[in-house]
């Protein structure tokens, strides 16, 4: 498959699937993954971080959570469980990472779509991700200026990446662009940062 990313719109891969177990909430979680999605063989040692180092949403949580960038979705999965008065958007550019969430959140209130599919009106109480790093900085920047302005007044974005992919200046970057970006926690190379919106003005406050 030469020259076929995991990020590929619907790709042309065979479609083998995997079993992918991994614990979160004190429960086993079994999805299916398959060829042609990020990490198919085992829960991303950055999603593992982000899952066990963010505080999960919990019963009282209530509104529009969006896993941005979700692949077969083990964080849209997690999610879902643990607020399950919550209505979780997991949205990704590959139709293959997409048919695999609705597979694995048969019953649960997650809206699996692409990024335009997603209705301009919805806000997001929250947002995660384990972002796109490899599609490059100017694209991940505008993923990232496309969907957190879309957070509520006190919404939180809790985003994992890589020091060695470039954690810290995303955290700069982030800063710079008038979003309140604080690192919360670093385990295994990783970064899981906290980003709010400022209280006003800039351009996150858009
Ligand atoms: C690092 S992977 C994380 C996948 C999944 N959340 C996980 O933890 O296994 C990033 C995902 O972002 C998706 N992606 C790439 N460009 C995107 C875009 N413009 N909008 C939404 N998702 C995108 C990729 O297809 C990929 O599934």
């Amino acid at each position: 498959m030469a020259g076929e990313h995991y990020f590929s719109a619907d790709p042309a891969v065979a479609y083998e699937r995997h079993v992918v177990v991994f614990e979160a909430l004190g429960q086993e979680f079994r999805l299916t993954s398959a060829a042609g999605v990020f990490s198919r063989d085992r829960l991303d040692p950055g999603t593992a971080t982000l899952l066990a180092e963010a505080p999960l949403p919990n019963v009282s949580t209530e509104g529009v959570l969006l896993d941005l960038g979700c692949g077969y979705g083990p964080i849209a999965t997690v999610l879902a469980a643990a607020a399950p008065r919550a209505t979780v958007y997991a949205i990704d550019v590959n139709q293959r990472a997409l048919e695999l969430v609705r597979e694995n959140t048969i019953g649960k209130q997650v809206v699996a779509a692409l990024p335009d599919e997603v209705p301009e009106a919805v806000g997001f109480t929250q947002i995660w991700s384990n972002p796109p790093i490899r599609v490059g900085k100017a694209e991940l920047h505008a993923l990232l200026l496309r969907w957190l302005p879309r957070l509520a007044p006190d919404g939180v974005a809790w985003l994992v990446v890589g020091k060695n992919l470039g954690g810290d200046s995303l955290q700069r970057w982030l800063v710079e662009q008038g979003f309140a970006a604080e690192r919360h926690a670093s385990r295994k190379g990783f970064r899981v940062l906290k980003v709010q919106k400022p209280l006003s003005r800039g351009t996150a406050a858009a």
